[in-house]
């Protein structure tokens, strides 16, 4: 039985297939980063309107790039929700359809049960584990005790932790999504300025980022002379505060959940380096670190396709042509 996996709930259409066993046997992406580059952010109806114009185009390319044809899709899977209403519906109504036509078994994905799971794709990461998902729209920590539950343990107040990345970036003059520029900035910089650390004296798994950005903001505000090794440590010392408090809710996590078996990065924001490297830091040496390849963390169809094989490989998802578009949907 091999699924595919339609990605569409942000600014990337994703496609994927794999096979019964999980493995994975052909995966395409297409970013509207540089339209979005051009809006200075996502425009939700213009995202929309470009999934709309290349999706078709995208599905030939895939199944012919790889020598496919439909007969080789058994099933299809499509991210439900939460996202952009408008994207949604480009993916969903494209799933729909094309699962009515080949008359194969259709499951809506939860976006963030995507991002988590498929830290299992091809690791081991034994249940439960501890999982932080910080991505351009969402911050969360989870126990995540089977692929169907996701115990959230807390979350940002405010911004999420891409958002904050994108908007630091943005003041240092880098377009949208900066983060990964920023990150790029932030090795030639040194840790010159001492920028708060929001709610890391706190006994809690919750976390905060706008006061840490609007910090970042006075500071570029109040600076004279903005050269590229200011901004390198402005990027840098940006960094290694995130850094400090993520690693400092893990430690608060672990603490809390002793029985974990393992700690998970996933999401955007975890295509990330130097947070990598920070919670491997703090972590106690029997503890295993998992974080997806950077190409998984990103939005991408895989993460669709390998959540539905898990959820058909425990049982838990169930056939049927209902699914909808549910921008707020909750795990
Ligand atoms: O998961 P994702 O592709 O989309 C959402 O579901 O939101 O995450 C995108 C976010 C953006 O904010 C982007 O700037 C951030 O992930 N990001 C990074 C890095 N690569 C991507 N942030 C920090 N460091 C990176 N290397
Ligand atoms: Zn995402």
């Amino acid at each position: 039985m091999n699924i595919l996996g339609v990605e569409t709930s942000c600014d990337e259409a994703g496609l994927a297939l794999i096979d019964v066993q999980g493995r994975l046997i052909a995966e395409k992406l297409a970013s509207h980063a540089e339209i979005c580059e051009q809006h200075g952010g996502v425009l939700p109806e213009v995202v929309a309107r470009e999934h709309m114009r290349i999706l078709p185009g995208l599905f030939t390319t895939f199944l012919k790039d790889n020598a496919l044809s439909c007969e080789d899709i058994h099933a299809v899977a499509v991210t439900s929700g939460p996202g952009l209403i408008s994207s949604l519906l480009v993916g969903c109504g494209f799933a729909r359809g094309l699962s009515r036509s080949l008359g194969c078994p259709l499951y809506g994905i939860n976006h963030l049960q995507a991002h988590v799971l498929v830290a299992r794709m091809g690791q081991e990461v034994e249940y439960p584990f501890l999982a932080l998902l910080v991505s351009g729209g969402h911050t969360a920590l989870y126990r995540v005790e089977a692929p169907d539950i996701l115990r959230t343990l807390g979350q940002t107040y405010d911004d999420a932790l891409g958002e904050a990345f994108d908007k630091v970036a943005r003041l240092l003059g880098i377009p949208y999504p900066g983060g990964a520029r920023l990150e790029a900035l932030a090795l030639k910089g040194e840790r010159t300025i001492d920028f708060p650390k929001p709610l890391i004296n706190r006994d809690n798994m919750d976390f905060s980022f706008s006061g840490l950005k609007a910090s970042v903001a006075r500071y570029v505000e109040k600076t004279t002379i903005m050269d590229d090794k200011k901004k390198a440590d402005i990027a840098h010392s940006f960094q290694e505060s995130v850094a400090d408090v993520v690693a400092s809710k893990i430690s608060v996590a672990l603490d809390h959940h002793d029985d974990v078996r393992c700690v998970v990065l996933t999401g955007g924001v975890a295509a990330n380096m130097r947070l990598r490297e920070a919670i491997k830091g703090i972590l106690p040496s029997h503890m295993p670190f998992v974080a997806p390849p950077v190409r998984l963390c990103t939005d991408n169809g895989v993460m669709v396709a390998w959540a539905a094989h898990e959820l058909r490989h425990s049982k838990i998802v169930q056939k049927g042509y209902d699914v909808i578009a549910r921008p707020n949907m909750s795990l």
